[in-house]
């Protein structure tokens, strides 16, 4: 995967999902290649942006649970009984608030029994540093727990809320993001080493303001169409 470190500034269509990051596993799919070119367009409009959004968090969680674990069920079909798999753990997704809301439904239309917890945080637009200003989590030991943002980008909001959630009794945790950078990447990798990082994109690099380049953006002003209430983004072409 060069995209990292290649310093190319095109959006590379067939991200590999090999990477030299070891617990980074980046989807390799052309739906996914095709689903991110759309949402990184700056024309998107919020509606189809949450479309998008809502697609893309699809193909992550199914590669996110592809290892789940299952146990043997017997049931009576309509001519025998037959043994069949059955998901053996329940499941926790706990979304970034605010932009994580947008990846949360795939995952409650896929598993209807999962739970769902809640972890605020908010990034300082000039120090790009995450507060957190709101937490509400079921219980979590004994779930695989699947922390959901779309943007990593300086990995501060991403370690912060693992770190919460380790707190809170998470054994088996999960990261899944959207859009990621090599620093983000680095830095969730240096301070939870054991967490499988799923990802549709490895980004370039971070701009001044640690937003993602080529990024999309602003995830949760564009899933909530509230650009125009904030800071406008530089332009870096
Ligand atoms: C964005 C994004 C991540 C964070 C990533 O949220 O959804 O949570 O920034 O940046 P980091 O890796 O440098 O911490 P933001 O804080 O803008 O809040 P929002 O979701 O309410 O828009
Ligand atoms: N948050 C975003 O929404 N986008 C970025 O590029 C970085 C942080």
């Amino acid at each position: 995967m060069g995209g990292a470190s290649s310093g190319l500034r095109a959006v590379r269509p067939y991200p590999g999902s090999t990477t030299k990051y070891s617990m980074l596993h980046v989807l390799n799919h052309p739906l996914s290649a095709h689903i991110l070119t759309h949402l990184r367009d700056r024309t998107t409009k919020p509606a189809i942006f949450r479309t998008l959004a809502y697609q893309v968090s699809l193909l992550l969680a199914l590669e996110a649970t592809r290892d789940l674990a299952t146990e043997d069920h017997v049931i009576d079909t309509p001519l025998e009984k037959a043994t069949g798999r059955v998901l053996a753990r329940p499941l926790a997704v706990i979304p970034i608030l605010r932009a994580g809301l947008g990846m949360v439904q795939p995952f409650t239309d896929l598993f209807p029994d999962v739970s769902v917890g809640y972890v605020g945080l908010e990034r300082d637009h000039f120090t790009a540093v995450a507060r957190s200003y709101y937490q509400k989590l079921p219980l979590l030991a004994g779930k695989r727990v699947i922390a959901v943002d779309p943007m990593l980008a300086t990995g501060g909001s991403a370690v912060q809320a693992l770190d919460v959630l380790r707190a809170e009794g998470a054994t088996e945790l999960y990261l899944v993001c959207i859009v990621s950078s090599p620093e983000g990447i680095r830095v969730v990798e240096a301070a939870h080493p054991t967490v499988p990082i799923f990802t549709a994109a490895l980004d370039r690099e971070l701009n001044d303001m640690k937003y993602i380049l080529p990024g999309l953006g602003d995830f949760g002003d564009r899933l909530y169409g509230t650009e125009a209430d904030s800071r406008i983004l530089p332009r870096h072409n």
